[in-house]
């Protein structure tokens, strides 16, 4: 049986006890690659940032809400698997500290610094060893196949998902998406426009071959 590990869902950054950083992920593409997995024969851990979804039946969910928790969740799961898709919207950059109350209003600008966080999908190889296949993904509002093609080879991934996140009807939080996928070698698979359940198991029936 292949072991399948998938990340999903938004990260949430936090400022105060109250406030957070975080983007629009529903968490629906990623749980949807998760069930198609199942659905394929394949043992699969869902890591997943906070979101609204009931975890597909059978799978491991991991629920985490940082960038640095699903790093750390990832770090120590990802050895024996055959898959690894990172589909998370996993947020770049982390406030240098969260404050220990609530920010006070005070009617003039307020400044965050934020630091970067570490890169999960960029961490596989060079940091975690991680040998097998490797997909992620691309979410972009413009030039979708440089940015990803540049995504694809720095990450060193086998495949990269390409995705349009400006477009009406497809991308974060809708029911719809459309993918092009690069591999490393050369290959370009369009997935146009479908159901992201559709999108998964025809993605899953591509990458597992089953
Ligand atoms: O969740 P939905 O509402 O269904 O929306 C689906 C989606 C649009 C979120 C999904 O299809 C998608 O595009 N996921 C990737 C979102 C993203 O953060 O893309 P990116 O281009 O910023 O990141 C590139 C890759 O690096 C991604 O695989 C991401 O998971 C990974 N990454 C990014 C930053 C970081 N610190 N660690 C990472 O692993």
């Amino acid at each position: 049986m292949k072991k399948v590990l998938i990340t999903a869902g938004p990260t949430r950054e936090p400022i105060d006890p109250v406030r957070f950083l975080s983007n629009r992920s529903s968490g629906k593409m990623g749980y949807a690659l998760a069930e198609a997995a199942v659905v394929a024969g394949c043992e699969v851990t869902l890591v997943s940032g906070p979101v609204c979804l009931d975890p597909p039946a059978g799978v491991k969910l991991v629920s985490v809400m940082t960038a640095s928790e699903m790093y750390g969740a990832v770090e120590a799961r990802i050895e024996p698997m055959d898959l690894v898709v990172c589909c998370a919207a996993v947020a770049d950059y982390t406030p240098i500290r969260m404050e220990e109350h609530k920010l006070k209003k005070k009617g003039t600008d307020l400044n965050l610094t934020l630091m970067p966080t570490k890169d999960i999908l960029g961490s596989c190889r060079e940091v975690f060893g991680y040998r097998k296949t490797l997909v992620g993904f691309a979410a972009e509002t413009q030039e979708l196949e440089r940015y990803a093609r540049e995504k694809l080879a720095r990450k060193g991934c086998d495949w990269i998902a390409a995705n349009r996140v400006d477009e009406e009807g497809s991308g974060f939080e809708v029911n719809h998406n459309e993918i092009t996928l690069f591999s490393a070698d050369g290959q370009v698979v369009e997935l146009p426009r479908d159901t992201k359940p559709q999108l998964a198991e025809n993605m899953m029936r591509m990458l597992i071959g089953e």
